[in-house]
């Protein structure tokens, strides 16, 4: 049959439009064109294959199946070779340019009054002194009672606190909240309102010699203003042993002066009054802003008050049960907020708790 085509010339077209092929799309066209299922070329001859004569059949059967698997596999690599170069493609579109400079990382770091605080923690250890804990819910017992400051003493005035409704009975708990019965023999449950509460329990738990600082948040019933907060920390000292003297106090509170602000600075102690210490004093440290010739941040007086101490009242050493006439010691008391805005000079205590990122970032 000299009018079916000769294969070997049709496996040298095929190969022509496969080669010529430059995308999946153009390729899919040319399997479509010789094996698409009603008018590919090469099927179409397939199915006449069947009119062919016998000898025709065994002439061009085989050929035309072994044209058809090269065809296929022609076809098959091919397509692997196109995807191959479509994925390079799209990777070199996709890479990541890390020349491009990125987005500044904005570093967060600690609020002012925790850096004061690892501060002072960090000098006093630095004396010689452990940092101890101790919680915020306390009860009458230890923030007042445990500490010479009884029920009606006036003392108590300048520390009204808030209290809490469990473990009700006696004095103020009694009085708000009735519904709660028969008085307990339970102290009161309240808001602390100074860290001196620590020293008491510290002192019931280990013996002299004792030195701890205890930073730690204290609670007062006050009208916010720019110098009085509701919330607010302190940082208490306590130093027990035989033959503590006021030299003693006076010697580790001016060292630790020089050491928080500057090394010239300057410190005074003025008699004062709290129900825990006998004596009691006032430090004060002379003004680094003016050095002491009198400006506006000390009003001028040339000095700046910064936190109360005072030798332990033999009454608050042996309520628990350290013999006055062996040990003696001393503590003071500093607001950690109150030394900030001393250091800092900032003007407004309620500024530390506004969150004010313009405020937060100069310290
Ligand atoms: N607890 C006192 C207050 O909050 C401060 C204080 C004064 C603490 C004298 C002391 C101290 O340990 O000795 O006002």
């Amino acid at each position: 049959m000299s009018q079916f085509p000769d294969p070997k010339s049709l496996l040298h077209d095929a190969e022509k439009q496969v080669d010529h092929a430059r995308s999946p799309e153009a390729l899919a066209e040319v399997r479509i064109t010789w094996l698409g299922r009603k008018e590919g070329r090469l099927t179409v001859l397939l199915k006449q294959l069947g009119s062919l004569s016998m000898e025709d059949k065994k002439r061009y059967g085989p050929a035309l199946n072994e044209l058809k698997s090269s065809l296929e596999a022609l076809l098959t690599s091919k397509e692997k070779t196109l995807a191959a170069q479509e994925r390079a493609r799209t990777l070199e579109k996709d890479t990541l340019d890390i020349t491009l400079s990125g987005s500044p990382y904005v570093h967060g770091r600690l609020h002012p009054l925790s850096q004061v605080m690892n501060e002072l923690v960090s000098i006093f250890r630095s004396l010689g002194f452990v940092c101890a804990d101790g919680p915020e819910i306390e009860n009458d017992y230890y923030n007042f009672e445990s500490l010479n400051v009884p029920a009606n003493h006036p003392a108590r005035d300048m520390q009204d606190t808030f209290y809490l409704a469990q473990g009700s009975g006696q004095g103020t708990q009694q009085a708000l909240f009735p519904e709660h019965g028969a008085p307990s023999t339970e102290p009161p449950t309240l808001l602390r309102t100074h860290t001196s509460p620590v020293q008491v329990r510290i002192m019931q738990k280990y013996p002299p010699p004792i030195a701890i600082v205890c930073p730690g948040r204290v609670y007062r019933h006050e009208a916010q203003d720019a110098t009085h907060l509701a919330v607010f920390h302190q940082m208490e000292g306590l130093l027990v042993d035989e033959g503590v003297s006021f030299a003693d106090l006076k010697g580790t509170l001016a060292r630790f002066a020089q050491l928080f602000f500057a090394p010239t600075i300057k410190t005074r102690f003025r008699p004062s009054f709290f129900p825990f210490t006998e004596p009691s004093a006032q430090m004060d440290v002379s003004c680094w802003i003016c050095e002491g010739s009198g400006c506006p941040a000390c009003k001028g007086s040339g000095w700046i008050e910064l936190l109360g101490a005072g030798m332990v009242n033999p009454k608050v050493l042996s309520g628990v049960n350290i013999d006055p006439e062996k040990y003696s010691g001393y503590a003071f008391g500093v607001g950690i907020e109150r030394i900030a805005f001393i250091k800092y000079g900032v003007n407004d205590l309620r500024l530390f708790y506004e969150n004010d990122i313009r405020f937060l970032e100069q310290f």
